[in-house]
């Protein structure tokens, strides 16, 4: 189905102003659209995964898919990540469908993307007690990521230089708004709603475990080696080598993987190729303000 594609090729695309929704900084389309967004109604069989950008998605996008699925990698391979778990708030122009038209012709039970703040999720999810898995990343790494893909994702705004990036990334001047109100938003509310709050550093560090709280979190039990195959699909070496994952099926017009691959590095502690000491510093020196009195446990990374 190349539908998506030639849609792509026929919208008209470019690299989309920043609007403020709610005081929240979104691409144009989306923010010209945003009753569609606001509108959107929940089942309560939907199931979020919602992130900052960059902090891990497709990632838990993919783990949640095959266990969805019992770990068949095949049924997996059905659809690219993009088509099989919707991205909500998205609204490109005609003749792209939106993120709500798409989960409108969805069988249920719904897997859905989003990258909204808390305070912006469409009030149905909440009113249909949805379960979330909210996937948090450590600020610098976060960054770099963020950065590499603004500068191959061609609608985004431009990121400039790394040094430019880094104040604006700080100011929160970025598709989606500050980091900061991104993590500290879901983890004030995760014990007054459904949500499983991960840390992109822990599935790193210990996959198979983060996979089972997954599991729990979502009242499902698979045996042990379907889990084991689970945690080896979505390695990164997997992803990355994986069509049906690694974006190399967006189109063209979007994504630009000769300026950076969707699929990067997929490491913790990349940030330290990329900041110099006086960014390091004045990176410190916001996120000491951010974080003031919130226990979020951010490694000492950040
Ligand atoms: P890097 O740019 O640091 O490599 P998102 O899916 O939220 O857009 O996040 C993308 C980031 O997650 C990228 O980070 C990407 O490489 C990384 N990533 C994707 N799949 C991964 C996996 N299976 N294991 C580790 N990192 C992964």
């Amino acid at each position: 189905d190349n539908s998506y594609q030639e849609a792509a090729a026929q919208a008209k695309l470019r690299r989309f102003p920043l609007k403020l929704v709610k005081g929240v900084p979104l691409m144009e389309p989306i923010a010209d659209g945003w009753d569609i967004v606001e509108n959107f109604q929940a089942f309560p069989d939907d199931l979020i995964i919602s992130t900052y950008p960059k902090a891990g998605t497709t990632w838990v996008q993919e783990i949640v898919d095959l266990i969805y699925n019992d770990g068949d990698a095949v049924k997996c391979q059905r659809a690219p990540t993009f088509v099989r778990i919707p991205f909500l708030e998205i609204i490109s122009p005609p003749p792209l469908p939106s993120g709500v038209e798409m989960l409108g012709k969805m069988p249920r039970p719904r897997i859905i993307k989003t990258h909204l703040p808390f305070h912006l999720v469409p009030r149905s999810i909440w009113e249909n007690k949805c379960k979330v898995i909210y996937v948090a990343r450590n600020a610098k790494d976060n960054t770099v990521s963020y950065y590499h893909f603004d500068r191959m994702n061609k609608t985004q705004p431009d990121p400039g230089t790394w040094d430019q990036y880094i104040t604006k990334f700080i100011k929160g001047e970025v598709a989606w708004g500050p980091w900061s109100d991104h993590v500290k938003g879901y983890w004030a509310e995760k014990n007054n709603h459904q949500i499983l709050y991960l840390f992109y550093e822990d599935l790193k560090e210990n996959p198979r475990q983060q996979t089972v709280k997954i599991l729990d979190f979502l009242e499902r039990v698979l045996p042990k080696d379907i889990i084991d195959k689970i945690v080896e699909l979505t390695s990164f070496s997997s992803m990355k080598n994986n069509p049906m994952t690694n974006y190399t099926f967006f189109p063209k017009n979007l994504f630009d993987h000769s300026v950076s691959p969707f699929m990067r590095k997929g490491e913790v502690g990349d940030w330290q190729n990329h900041f110099s000491e006086q960014q390091r510093q004045l990176f410190d020196r916001a996120y000491a303000r951010w974080m003031d009195g919130v226990d979020i446990p951010f490694r000492d990374l950040l």
